[in-house]
């Protein structure tokens, strides 16, 4: 069979709501990626789409037995990417980072490490299911058959604003000292707030603390961390929380 058939026919099988509209994603590979997760009973099929951004898209997907997921497809698109090469280099996880879209892949894999680590490690992020070439596969955070909101778009009475930032900071504490991961794209924007607690996602930038950038990524996220909760009335601060992780001391111990 032709590859122009065959895509043909994958696509035919796969049922995706608002695929007109959605549909610039969906290359060959990202179709027999989908394909493949489909046939060995991944997902059942593709609900509709949550999240569409310029790096990924994020899609509802079901399963035979009806749990809902969410499916983020990396966009094949080099030019959004070629900033990311610096975040795999230095991380002894991944010696090849590959070219083009071979780093995509690399990329897809990292995220999926990153989160499979931080959910070992007890951090509150979506559990990891698998993936496949660009597009990673996790439990979907929702609330009531809809996805969990982004902590940026919540109305907080003040009381549940500090419970959020002190699950906040816990979760940083135990992703530095436990996980040894720095998630590096922290703020308001990549954290879903569940059952009245906080999940990190976006983590396919985490590095380890022994990569080079590690340090200035734990920083800027401290400092995203306080600037948005001290805007909600929190009295928030670097120091308190780098005395609370111990940081220096983490980092120090992972250099040695
Ligand atoms: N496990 C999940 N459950 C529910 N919603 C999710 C989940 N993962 C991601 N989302 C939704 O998809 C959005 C985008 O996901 P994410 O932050 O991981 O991608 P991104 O890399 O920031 O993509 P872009 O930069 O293109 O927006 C999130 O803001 C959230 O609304
Ligand atoms: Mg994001």
């Amino acid at each position: 069979m032709s590859s122009r058939q065959e895509y043909s026919d994958l696509n035919e099988k796969i049922q995706i709501p608002g695929r007109k509209t959605v549909n610039e994603v969906f290359d060959e590979s990202t179709i027999k990626a989908l394909y493949k997760l489909m046939t060995q009973d991944v997902f059942d099929y593709i609900d509709y789409p949550i999240s569409t951004g310029k790096e990924a898209k994020v899609f509802r997907g079901v399963t035979k037995d009806g749990e809902s997921l969410a499916i983020k497809i990396m966009r094949i698109n080099t030019a959004v990417f070629k900033d990311y090469r610096q975040y795999i280099e230095g991380d002894y996880r991944f010696k090849k980072v590959g070219r083009g879209r071979k780093m995509i892949f690399t990329w897809t894999k990292k995220e999926f490490s990153n989160l499979k680590k931080m959910h070992d490690g007890g951090v509150r992020v979506p559990e990891p299911i698998t993936f496949n070439k660009n597009v990673l596969v996790m439990k979907c955070l929702e609330e009531n058959d809809s996805p969990a909101p982004m902590l940026k778009f919540l109305n907080m009475s003040d009381n549940y604003v500090n419970a959020i930032y002190k699950d906040v900071v816990e979760d940083l504490r135990k992703l530095i000292r436990e996980v040894k991961l720095v998630h590096g794209d922290l703020s308001e924007y990549n954290i879903l707030v569940m059952d009245d607690h906080p999940y990190l996602i976006d983590v396919s930038q985490a590095v380890p603390l022994t990569h080079p950038l590690a340090q200035d990524l734990f920083y800027r996220d401290v400092d995203n961390i306080v600037r948005y909760f001290s805007s909600k009335g929190i009295e928030a601060s670097r120091e308190s929380i780098i005395d609370k992780i111990r940081f220096e001391e983490v980092l120090d111990d992972a250099k040695d």
